[in-house]
């Protein structure tokens, strides 16, 4: 069903009622409306698509969901602050540069999604947290096997592995010192001593998580974007200024496989801990709410001519990265790599064009909108 904008009931994914809001100043309006939280009033209530507890628990109850929310935010924010990011900007650029060898090396043709978009985000993660070099080709296997929902001993191995590694890294980082974000979080614990081993490793796998699924989805889909707008990547390549106005674009559209299919949605959701009125409306305490955030990225109040894909629009005010209290903390993080990646990857293969016709490109099941589960280019 097309949502006018407002709000309007739907049936969710499980075909359970929900209430959709749609159109940006609403959307933004409500993902900043501490009436509406991840968790349900109802302790007992199933909660769907959320993060679990950041520090290992349950996802508590609105309240405690605050409390905890805070708590995280505090801990978190200095490792992924402006200066850890300017800190980190060489090594992001070592490890782009280090990645784009790996394709040379590998192709023509190469699938991009297997030998950049995934390993990427990942390898910056290592960074952030101080995974020794010798130790990444690991990390990154158990977190791979970690997200093999549909092998569960396989995930529960994979899981089970990258626990027991933190541990161990945490221990050793208690006695070399060290910059980065485990240190900084075992400084943290010294004054705050409900802050166990247990919930730095929570954090630190948080992050890992948090700080993946998204980032390759926007890596895929900015390649795609940009292979299958030639007039925008011609722009990009005469004038990498643009870097950052194209990252928000990307931001803000859906992928071209998304649309070709028809499947876009997305999505955030979140319950209501009290009723509520919108627009004459009453949200009941307990009801499902779903923000249409791609609908709002493509309201035309906000954005003219919403559906061209536009790299040089002044203003991107999207929605993908939230709004709010949840507004993402690796925001700058990502804007840092994906910017450096698009002009990079560009410059080291200007004639880089997809092998295979888009409509070969497959997207991945369950997975967070955009991505695909091989980008097969060549050069
Ligand atoms: C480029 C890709 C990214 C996208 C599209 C993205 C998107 C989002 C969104 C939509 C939320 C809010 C969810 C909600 O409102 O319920 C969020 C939260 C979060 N993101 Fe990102 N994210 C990205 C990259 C990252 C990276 C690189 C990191 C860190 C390494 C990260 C860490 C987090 C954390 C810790 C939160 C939780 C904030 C909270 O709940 O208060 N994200 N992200």
């Amino acid at each position: 069903m097309t949502p006018t904008h407002g709000i309007q009931q739907v049936s969710d994914t499980q075909g359970r009622l929900a209430w959709l809001i749609s159109g940006h100043q609403r959307v933004r309006d409500l993902l900043a409306d501490p009436r509406l939280s991840r968790s349900h009033p109802n302790p007992g209530h199933p909660v769907r698509l959320t993060q679990p507890g950041w520090f290992g628990g349950p996802i508590p109850d609105p309240d405690g969901e605050l409390a905890d929310l805070q708590r995280m935010r505090k801990l978190l924010t200095p490792a992924l602050s402006a200066r850890r990011m300017e800190d980190l900007r060489p090594r992001i650029r070592a490890i782009v540069d280090g990645l784009l060898d790996d394709l040379e090396r590998t192709g023509p043709p190469a699938d991009f999604h297997s030998l950049v978009a995934y390993p990427l985000p990942a390898l910056v993660v290592c960074d952030l947290l101080g995974v020794p070099e010798q130790d990444r080709a690991d990390f990154l296997r158990w977190q791979l096997e970690a997200k093999q929902v549909s092998k569960p001993a396989v995930a529960r191995g994979g899981l089970q592995s990258l626990w027991r590694y933190l541990g161990t890294l945490i221990e050793r980082k208690r006695w070399v010192p060290s910059d980065d974000v485990i240190a900084d979080l075992l400084r943290a614990a010294e004054l705050d001593p409900a802050l166990t081993d247990d919930g730095i490793a929570h954090l630190a796998a948080g992050l890992l998580f948090a700080g993946h699924a998204p980032v390759v989805a926007i890596i895929d889909r900015g390649v795609l974007l940009l292979l299958t707008h030639d007039d925008q990547r011609e722009a990009l390549q005469r004038e990498p200024a643009l870097a950052s106005s194209a990252v928000e674009e990307i931001f803000r559209f859906a992928s071209p496989v998304e649309r070709q299919r028809a499947t876009r949605r997305g999505g955030l959701t979140r319950y209501a801990a009290v009723d509520i009125d919108v627009d004459g409306v009453t949200i009941r305490a307990g009801d499902t709410v779903l923000f249409a955030v791609q609908e709002a990225n493509e309201d035309e109040a906000v954005f003219p001519d919403s559906k061209r894909f536009d790299i040089t629009r002044e203003r991107v005010p999207h929605l993908s990265l939230s709004h709010g209290a949840h507004f993402c903390l690796g925001a700058h993080l990502a804007r840092l790599k994906l910017q450096y990646l698009f002009v990079r990857l560009f410059e080291r293969f200007p004639t880089l064009r997809l092998a295979v016709p888009l409509e070969d490109i497959h997207p991945v099941r369950d997975a967070v909108a955009g991505a695909v589960s091989q980008l097969p280019v060549t050069w």
